[in-house]
């Protein structure tokens, strides 16, 4: 990460370390050090079972919004974006010319979004809880596009204070509120009172260990009938891990599974995006505020920098391997009809 390795593709690197992975952990090598606090950027950002839920958010999603506002896209969806034909499908940036692409991640972004909300049946006047608002951006278009009315909450200072300056800008002030609060922390007039629960990679957050609070929480805060719940994450194979049995189990009598996708070839793409980005928009000075080290110190700021591209790679790596997966899980309540047949 200070120059001990050169290489001019990094992703390559990062597969060749994936294939030997079993066979590394009892080196004691830089490689292995890097490797390790690669793991540690990881679980920051997607790990299953970080303690300290708000120490953890404040990490990650505290330290700038200058910094994810330069490789995120326009509406800062901060989770993999859905390709299409219109943007070329999964390869398309690397089968396109550049310019061709320039607005892909925006448009890739948009058909998450809708995909989510279609997914979880909302219409006009719909009540939507959502955990993990990021800076707003399904909140935003589920009040904008579909007429909702939308309760998101976010651990992130930084992250409220841009969606509440989006929203007002958006003039959705009366239709999205943005809560400072763990979904360990419902006030009591949130009972029953929602039609769908969306949640875009925030069960990452949470742990396996509070998979039956979450569904608890989630139960109890939607309608007894036609409720519809759409969860996103990014999840391990079930050949190392079975995380999607820890999440059946806690659904169970409560909700009926009616859907499970799978994202994962969707999340290269969506990380080359963010990594191009990176390269072409950060700068010190867009950093000033939040760390006024890195506008004088040049090598930190490379490291800086470098971190969060190694980043990108490691987890495109992940992804293409197969080592990290990415679904979405759709559950309607028991006796509810799956989507219209009749
Ligand atoms: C990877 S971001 C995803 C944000 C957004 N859904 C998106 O797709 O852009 C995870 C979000 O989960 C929120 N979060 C993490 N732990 C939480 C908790 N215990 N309670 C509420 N929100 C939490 C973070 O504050 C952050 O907004």
């Amino acid at each position: 990460m200070v120059g001990d390795v050169q290489t001019d593709d990094l992703k390559d690197i990062m597969k060749l370390w994936l294939d030997n992975e079993s066979t590394m952990s009892n080196l004691d090598s830089s490689f292995v050090r890097v490797s390790s606090a690669l793991s540690g950027v990881w679980n920051a950002l997607f790990g299953q079972t970080r303690a300290n839920a708000r120490l953890n958010a404040i990490a990650s999603y505290d330290q700038s919004n200058e910094l994810f506002k330069a490789f995120l896209s326009k509406d800062m969806m901060y989770s993999c974006a859905l390709w299409g034909e219109e943007e070329g499908g999964v390869r398309g940036d690397l089968l396109l010319p550049p310019n061709q692409a320039s607005h892909a991640l925006e448009s890739a972004q948009l058909r998450k979004i809708h995909h989510v909300l279609q997914k979880a049946r909302v219409r006009p006047g719909s009540r939507i809880l959502e955990f993990g608002s990021g800076w707003g951006s399904l909140a935003i278009e589920a009040a904008r596009s579909f007429g909702c009315e939308v309760d998101t909450l976010t651990l992130s200072v930084e992250q409220k204070k841009l969606a509440d300056e989006r929203i007002m800008r958006a003039g959705l002030q009366h239709q999205v509120r943005v809560h400072l609060m763990d979904y360990r922390e419902l006030p009591a007039h949130f009972e029953k009172a929602f039609d769908a629960f969306v949640s875009i990679e925030m069960l990452e957050h949470v742990g396996s260990k509070y998979y039956d609070t979450y569904f608890r929480v989630v139960d109890w805060a939607l309608k007894s009938k036609d409720a519809t719940v759409v969860i996103s994450s990014s999840t391990f194979p079930e050949s190392r891990y079975s995380g999607y049995q820890l999440t059946h189990d806690a659904s169970q009598r409560r909700f009926t599974l009616d859907g499970v996708e799978n994202h994962s070839a969707h999340y290269p793409r969506t990380l080359r995006e963010w990594d191009r980005r990176l390269e072409a928009n950060l700068d010190p000075s867009l950093l000033a505020k939040d760390f006024p080290d890195l506008m004088t110190d040049k090598a930190a700021y490379e490291s800086f920098k470098k971190k969060w591209r190694y980043l990108f790679a490691y987890a495109g790596a992940g992804f293409a391997k197969g080592y990290i997966t990415c679904h979405m899980l759709t559950f309607i309540r028991e006796r509810d009809m799956p989507a219209s047949c009749d």
